[in-house]
């Protein structure tokens, strides 16, 4: 369920205004890759409308941890030009809603331990920081149809909903 007007479900009608949106900074063939997991249930994605654009989107993971309570949220990106305007506040509260009408009551996320915007929006929003920083290895579609491995130290943060 969520509340807010301008968030929604994706569906892939979308990828063309995501691309706009989020070009550079991500690859068309990346964006096509997390509809294919959605279709294959992996995740749910969110987009938040902005006059007719799609300024950012955010994604949910289905499954809960083993303590049958703990969503992920990940996949958060708004636009370049799109920010500093309340956005990611925005699509991560829609998910803290849906999670909650969903029956669920905790959210856990992982970030890059240098993306400093990214840290500064969680503890705002009251996901605090658990265990040790760890290293993470995902992988990312490009546009020439390979893909490419990152790696990065993150920090595992955690919000108690409700
Ligand atoms: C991180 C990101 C999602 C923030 O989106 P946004 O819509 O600009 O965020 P909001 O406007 O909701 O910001 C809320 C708060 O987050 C913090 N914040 C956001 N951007 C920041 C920045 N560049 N530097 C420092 N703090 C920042 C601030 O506390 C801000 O509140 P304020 O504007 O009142 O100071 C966006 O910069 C982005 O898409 N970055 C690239 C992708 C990414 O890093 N995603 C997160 C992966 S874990």
């Amino acid at each position: 369920m969520i509340n807010a007007s301008n968030i929604r479900a994706a569906t892939e009608s979308d990828l063309a205004a995501l691309v706009q949106s989020l070009a550079p900074e991500l690859a068309r063939a990346q964006l096509k890759n997390r509809f294919t997991e959605q279709r294959a249930g992996f995740r749910l994605i969110l987009v938040l409308e902005h006059k007719n654009e799609l300024a950012g989107t955010i994604s949910i993971d289905p499954g809960v941890d083993r303590d049958g309570f703990t969503h992920r949220l990940f996949a958060l990106d708004v636009g370049q030009r799109f920010r500093r305007q309340g956005f990611a506040t925005q699509l991560i509260r829609a998910v803290e809603e849906h999670v909650l009408a969903d029956g669920h009551t905790t959210l856990r996320l992982d970030v890059a331990i240098d993306n400093t915007a990214a840290i500064n929006l969680y503890k705002k929003l009251g996901y605090e920081p658990v265990g040790e920083p760890t290293r993470l290895q995902w992988s990312i579609q490009t546009d020439g149809g390979s893909s490419e491995v990152i790696v990065d130290t993150c920090q595992r943060m955690v919000k108690r909903l409700g």
